[in-house]
């Protein structure tokens, strides 16, 4: 039962949307299981640049199904804009199908997200202000509404809007001050939702399930990263959902044996958006350089990412939470030119050395990196498509970042077209 699993290993930003239509063409279908529309995973080929948030980013392959799992949680108005975009743009989303399982962002959870995180003051988390935290509170406290709901007015939808929007305006009005959400409004945009959606919607678990039944290769995407993962990561700076590969099984209804590779996909430095501790963070001109250089600003939110050097103990982690099988490393060309390149090896607080990436965030602040230094490359690697291109410096890099995290690297990205990309060793036989 194939399924090989793409993971973003860092804080998210990694470059999965990239591999994942690199790799898109060589199976039947793409789906996502977590997180919602704060992912952005960008696409680059023939057809053009696709910012992608709730379409799974195989979608440019003909033939490729694309599956939104029960795990994700649902903004409809993002992805039918999408999908009219698609279809604008000439690529077919009749293959695009959403579980009636998985649960929607309604406007309340929109709304709350903003005024969570005015609430929070010096301690927000950053969100993304896409309602994906306050859908998942309600999806896990049994008030969620789900994409099925929508084709069962009377006796489902109706009744749990009532009963969730009754809640939600108490705790608008009461506690936030701001103004109570009409129930007839929402009821009138779930039923466009519902007549647009109403042919995508299906028993996801099953199509997957007979997918890999008959043998069929499955690319089960990642969103996010496992260091914003609720339950691995570095909370309470987190998204909401599972972006570990555990998170696959619960978001699309299938067993961890289903599962044949799990790539782990790193950037060649670090970024993160949002608040949280970040050991290995730069500032200055190195910083404000590479940003501007790789323009690591947010494809959601146009924020600008937070810059820093590989940090390899972070990354070991991320690699035993998922049992990553191989890594992929994106954006080494980034650093060409740089005169050193610095890897994150260990972390030291009160002169103490600590080797595994705490829990403890507060901890985690105060986290010291400890460098090694390796020396640049000035010959580019951008486009290399063989690693006999790659100067001997980058080599030396990728091998040291093998050998930290302990996992062969299979794929460099070398720039962000889909050929520009050096395929190591195949990810998918
Ligand atoms: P939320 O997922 O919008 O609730 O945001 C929670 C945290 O996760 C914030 O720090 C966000 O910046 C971060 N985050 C959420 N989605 C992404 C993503 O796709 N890439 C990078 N960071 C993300």
């Amino acid at each position: 039962m194939p399924g090989y699993a793409v993971i973003g290993g860092q804080w998210g930003d990694e470059g999965k949307g990239k591999i994942i239509d690199y790799l898109a063409g060589r199976v039947d279908a793409v789906v996502r299981y977590g997180g919602g529309s704060n992912a952005g995973h960008t696409v680059v080929n023939d057809k053009g640049t696709f910012q992608l948030h709730m379409v799974p980013s195989g979608i440019c392959w003909p033939g490729v199904a694309g599956i939104i799992g029960n795990g994700v949680v649902v903004d409809a108005d993002v992805l039918l804009g999408e999908l009219s975009e698609l279809d604008a743009r000439g690529i077919d989303t009749s293959n695009l199908f959403v579980s009636e399982r998985a649960h929607l962002i309604m406007p309340y959870h929109v709304l709350l997200d903003e005024l969570e995180e005015k609430a929070r003051g010096d301690s927000a988390i950053g969100t993304t202000g896409r309602g994906v935290g306050p859908a998942y509170v309600d999806k896990t406290g049994r008030m969620g509404i789900r994409v099925g709901d929508l084709l069962d007015v009377e006796s489902t939808l109706r009744p749990r809007l009532e009963q969730a929007l009754a809640f939600k305006n108490a705790l608008i009005t009461k506690i936030y001050e701001a103004e109570a959400l009409s129930i007839q409004d929402i009821l009138d945009k779930c039923a466009d939702w519902a007549a647009r959606l109403a042919p995508h919607i299906q028993a996801t678990e099953q199509t997957i399930q007979d997918l890999l039944a008959q043998d069929k290769a499955v690319l089960l995407e990642g969103a996010q990263g496992t260091l914003l993962d609720i339950d691995h990561g570095s909370y309470p700076y987190v998204t909401s959902s599972s972006p570990s590969v555990g998170g696959a099984c619960i978001g699309l209804g299938i067993p961890p044996q289903a599962i044949a590779g799990v790539v782990g996909v790193f950037k060649a430095y670090s970024t993160r958006v949002g608040g949280g501790p970040m050991p290995s963070e730069i500032f200055g001109e190195t910083a404000e350089g590479l940003r501007e250089t790789a323009h690591e600003y947010g494809t959601t939110t146009g924020r600008p990412r937070r810059i820093g050097w590989f940090d390899a103990v972070a990354a070991k982690y991320s690699r035993l939470v998922n049992g990553m099988t191989g890594l992929v490393l994106t954006r080494l060309d980034i650093l060409d030119g740089f005169p050193s390149v610095k890897v994150c090896v260990g972390y030291q607080v009160d002169g103490q050395r600590i080797d595994r990436f705490p829990s403890n965030t507060s901890l985690l602040a105060q986290c010291q990196p400890i460098y090694e230094e390796h020396p640049g490359w000035s010959q580019p690697t951008a486009s290399a498509t063989s690693l006999s291109q790659l100067p001997e410096n980058a080599m030396s890099y990728v091998n040291r970042i093998e050998e930290l995290v302990g996992c062969p690297v299979q794929i460099i990205s070398t720039g962000p077209n889909r050929e520009e990309t050096i395929e190591v060793s195949r990810v998918i036989p």
